[in-house]
């Protein structure tokens, strides 16, 4: 199979770095809960060690060549969650930017957000805004955080954007086509994922890059997040690489 003869090194199908790895790999972190209830532990201390495995990922992304590495926190949905659990999760985005961010920096990693910044508090909008800003010239990996981020209420946004420049006599109604929607969205100039990651066992999308995953390659690993190490995400590119992506047309391995 065309899977064996790009192997250039056992256990690892893609032949390297550019050839054949993913440019943009985005994952839903979940188990974070149930990590810590097996242990006996409150859930806070899954959401903890969650945190370990982000870092953990930017470095292995980094290390593997991977451009872009998104990352989904806190979903639009995640507000149903109990008050205590939300402010726990705020209060470590909150952590890990103050704590993280002069390294993700001096590491050259250009940090996005995505998601809705109305509704987050503002010593959390202006920490984000930080980030973004700080790291903004950076040329290695982009770091993309999807906090308080939902696809369809991005993809509503993104209506907001072109319906106002319509009203406004700025755009023909024509004249929209999939590059007019794309530069509307949060996720404007970066390419859509190749490989989305779930990790947790469960096998769905929850509102997540529901525009820009119409392509993506799916990967469902059974581990919850915080037991997420450089093993797994290789085994998930791995088997990335293994796929035969077609884009509607035919298989390129077939010539
Ligand atoms: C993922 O872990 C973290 C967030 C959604 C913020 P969960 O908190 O969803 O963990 P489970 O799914 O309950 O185990
Ligand atoms: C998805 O996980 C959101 C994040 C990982 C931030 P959830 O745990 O919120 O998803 P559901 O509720 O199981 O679909
Ligand atoms: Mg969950």
């Amino acid at each position: 199979m065309s899977g064996e003869a790009k192997r250039s090194d056992p256990g690892f199908a893609c032949a390297g770095a550019g050839e054949g790895m993913p440019a943009h790999v985005a994952i839903i972190m979940d188990g974070n809960g149930r990590w810590a209830a097996q242990r006996g532990l409150p859930r806070f201390e899954g959401h903890r060690r969650g945190v370990e495995a982000i870092r953990r990922a930017v470095r292995t992304a980094g290390d593997l060549g991977v451009r872009y590495l998104t990352v989904y926190s806190f979903s639009a949905e995640n507000w149903r969650r109990p008050a205590q659990e939300v402010s726990d999760l705020m209060g470590l985005l909150k952590r890990f930017v103050r704590h993280d961010l002069a390294e993700l920096h001096a590491n050259n990693i250009r940090v996005r957000i995505i998601g809705e910044r109305e509704g987050l508090a503002s010593d959390i909008r202006l920490l984000l805004d930080e980030a973004e800003q700080l790291t903004r010239a950076n040329t290695g990996l982009t770091l993309i955080i999807a906090f308080n981020y939902g696809g369809r209420q991005e993809i509503v946004g993104a209506m907001r954007i072109l319906a106002r420049k319509v009203k406004e006599g700025a755009l023909d109604p024509e004249e929209i086509d999939m590059e007019t929607v794309e530069a509307a969205l949060d996720t404007h100039g970066i390419p859509d994922p190749d490989l989305v990651i779930r990790t947790s066992g469960e096998q769905r999308v929850s509102n997540f890059l529901t525009w820009q995953t119409a392509y993506s390659e799916f990967v469902f690993l059974p581990c919850y997040w915080p037991d997420f190490d450089e093993e797994a995400f290789k085994a998930a590119i791995d088997e990335y690489c293994r796929r035969d992506r077609r884009f509607g047309g035919l298989s390129a391995r077939m010539g």
